[in-house]
């Protein structure tokens, strides 16, 4: 595991953007793998001044996201379909066909996890997934007690992980309880990974992750089993080290 310390969010975004613009630049049709919540949005926002800044194109590139909240539509403001398409889909040229989540709402759950997972593996390998990281360890939305040989499958949402995305929602009462996420082993299956993780409230986690205390009472700590991982952190998010 590659551990990169950067100044502030700033310089962590860019960074990331670079890796990402790197790994299309290299190869146009890649498969991202992409995140939702607040530490990708400096590395949405970079790879979209890359179109207009650098000449980056992501025509042929396929997005695969790690989940979606069940129970709300794709079309619902607080979806991660609507985060996605806000934060990076509008600004750049990746074409809709090639933006993959989760369905939030569909006849059957359990088909749509199976739909997914046979979805990653057709277009997958994921050549570079980019991950946050959850106060409580998790990744996607593997909370704590997740097994790591879990596929894409339903979860309930960890009371902390409601309390941390509040902030999108009016009040917890709106946030969804359960969700369809990416297992370990689905993330685990992506060629390199790319966990951020950002500012003061990261501090506890990160220290975590870098006991290297492989248990699934911490979720991220499976990635100790992953042969390509980098860490990028900003300095408050390694400030316990
Ligand atoms: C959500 C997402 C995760 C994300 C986490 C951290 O729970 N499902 O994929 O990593 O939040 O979010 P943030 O970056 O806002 O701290």
């Amino acid at each position: 595991m590659n551990v990169l310390v950067f100044e502030d969010f700033e310089a962590l975004s860019i960074a990331a953007a670079k890796r990402v613009e790197q790994q299309v630049r290299e190869n146009s049709a890649s498969v991202l793998g992409l995140a939702t919540g607040s530490t990708p949005l400096g590395l949405y926002r970079k790879m979209s001044e890359g179109i207009t800044k650098r000449g980056m194109s992501y025509r042929n590139v396929q997005t695969i996201n790690l989940d979606e909240y069940i129970g709300l539509d794709p079309l619902h403001p607080r979806s991660y379909h609507t985060f996605m398409d806000e934060h990076l889909f509008k600004h750049v040229d990746i074409p809709e066909e090639n933006q993959h989540l989760p369905n939030g709402k569909p006849d059957s759950v359990e088909e749509e996890c199976l739909r997914y997972e046979n979805l990653l593996d057709s277009i997958g390998p994921v050549d570079l997934q980019i991950l946050g990281l959850g106060t409580n360890g998790h990744i996607g939305f593997n909370e704590p007690g997740t097994e790591p040989d879990i596929e894409t499958h339903c979860v309930q949402l960890a009371d902390t992980t409601r309390e941390d995305n509040a902030r999108f929602f009016g009040s917890i009462d709106e946030v969804p309880t359960h969700a369809i996420t990416m297992g370990i082993s689905s993330i685990l299956k992506s060629k390199e990974i790319l966990l951020l993780a950002s500012g003061k409230n990261k501090a506890e986690a990160v220290k975590t992750l870098l006991e290297k205390n492989i248990t699934k009472e911490f979720p991220a700590s499976f990635l100790w089993n992953h042969p390509n991982v980098t860490i990028m952190v900003d300095r408050e998010a390694y400030e316990l080290m």
